[in-house]
């Protein structure tokens, strides 16, 4: 499949993801049994990672988004941006973030350090995919979806320069040799 001017082929499928999806939110039912999490969802990539996680969790919860940006096209440029600021008070909450994708952890770090001055309760990761190879930063993940290899994906909410979000698949970047 081509999005603009890349190839790229099927990777992780939409029955894969769902049972991954009920997995995931299953653990957290559990953990957080009896309390009141704060879902902070991270905009754009997360966007229906998200939508499927919270249709299976079962706490009385809440949700709420940051919207940050730290990727130009295929590459991470160091900086994270921050697009949409916090509206929600988070003192004293559990607050558990959901994250598409992390790749150098660049995206992370920032948040969980911005996160530690707002005195939440506790702030615990759930990620759908992790690039362990091009992770460089020491971050506490809780929940992990998929580890995969350091090469581009789109679809299920990820972009290549603003297209194929809506793809209900995650597909990989095929490489030409
Ligand atoms: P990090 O800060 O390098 O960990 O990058 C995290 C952010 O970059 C994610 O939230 C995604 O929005 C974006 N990103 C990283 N890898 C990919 C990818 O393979 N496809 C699409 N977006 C990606
Ligand atoms: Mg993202």
């Amino acid at each position: 499949m081509k999005i603009i001017d890349k190839e790229f082929e099927p990777f992780i499928g939409q029955d894969q993801i769902t049972v991954k999806v009920k997995e995931l939110a299953n653990l957290i039912n559990q953990d957080y049994a009896g309390r009141k999490p704060v879902f902070l969802v991270i905009l754009n990539g997360a966007f229906m990672f998200a939508a499927d996680l919270m249709k299976e969790i079962e706490l009385s919860s809440e949700i709420s988004f940051i919207k940050l940006a730290s990727y130009e096209a295929m590459a991470s440029t160091g900086q994270v941006q921050e697009l949409i600021g916090l509206n929600q008070a988070l003192s004293g909450q559990d607050v558990i973030i959901v994250e598409d994708i992390i790749d150098t952890g660049e995206t992370m770090a920032y948040l969980l350090k911005k996160l530690d001055t707002l005195n939440p309760k506790s702030v615990e990761v759930v990620t759908l995919l992790l690039k362990p190879e091009v992770l460089q930063k020491d971050i506490d993940l809780r929940y992990i979806g998929f580890e995969i290899p350091a090469k581009f994906v789109v679809g299920y909410g990820l972009d290549y320069d603003g297209f194929g979000r809506n793809l209900k698949d995650i597909h990989q970047l095929k490489e030409d040799h």
